[in-house]
């Protein structure tokens, strides 16, 4: 069967820093597939080149492909038109805009064959605590609230693979929970999803699959269930990960 998504042999050079080294990843169609790494082990440059974006202009190899059609030559819109859509570390919504304000600036793609359009009331739905604030300005909500806007909006794209980075930077650990076990459920729907994350035990709980990255390479991957018992997932559980 096609992978919902695939790089192979992915490089991301900055200058004489190779930041991603060489990586092959396969996001089945319905999973969840979560890559961890330290902090600076190149997860966002990653995600970011899988999305077609960067920061700076490094020099970037290797193919990506969405349900087996090539992306390497497609601007990040394009992509996202596609069904390739990225929820960027650090989020980025409109402090003057209310939610639905904010929400609403992203409109879904002329052709939605096959994909599933969330209506705001679909993200309501999901995310009750947004519900409540529909009329509050972003720049008066909390971390988390924040995080759900920037998780709605890429949904507002109908996306058919959603690229997450980082989502629980920042958030007090019930909330890290709430948010990735929301994105389960979408994935049970049908959307394929691929999570980058440092909160490896929140993670691993809810991915199929796991990819440990260390110095822009996968050093470990395998099922969640296996994944528990590497070493190197343990050395992570007891916080002496360094990049
Ligand atoms: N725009 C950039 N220019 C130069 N180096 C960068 C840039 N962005 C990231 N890097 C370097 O790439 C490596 C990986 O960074 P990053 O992808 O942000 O890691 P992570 O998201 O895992 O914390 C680091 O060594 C970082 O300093
Ligand atoms: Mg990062």
């Amino acid at each position: 069967m096609t992978a919902a998504l695939q790089a192979s042999g992915l490089s991301v050079r900055y200058g004489g820093n190779l930041a991603v080294d060489g990586v092959d990843l396969v996001v089945p169609a319905g999973k969840m597939v979560g890559m961890v790494g330290a902090n600076g082990a190149g997860k966002s440059t990653l995600i970011n080149a899988l999305a077609g974006w960067s920061r700076g202009t490094p020099s970037v190899r290797g193919t990506v492909q969405l349900a087996g059609q090539s992306m390497d030559a497609l601007p990040p819109y394009r992509r996202a038109e596609r069904g390739l859509v990225l929820v960027p570390e650090g989020k980025g919504i409109f402090a003057d805009l209310t939610v639905t304000e904010n929400l609403a600036l992203v409109k879904p793609p002329s052709d939605t064959t096959g994909r599933h359009v969330f209506t705001m009331d679909d993200i309501y739905g999901l995310f009750p605590r947004l519900a409540e604030r529909r009329g509050h300005k972003g720049g008066m909500l909390s971390g988390g609230e924040r995080q759900m806007v920037a998780v709605s909006r890429a949904l507002r794209a109908a996306p058919k693979v959603l690229l997450l980075d980082e989502p629980s930077a920042g958030l007090a650990p019930r909330l890290v929970y709430e948010l990735l076990a929301t994105m389960r459920k979408l994935v049970d729907r049908g959307l394929s999803l691929l999570l980058v994350e440092q909160n490896v035990r929140a993670t691993l709980e809810l991915v199929d699959e796991l990819y440990l990255l260390e110095r822009g390479k996968v050093v470990s991957k395998g099922p969640a269930a296996a994944m528990k018992d590497d070493p190197r997932i343990l050395e992570a559980y007891l916080g002496t990960l360094t990049a």
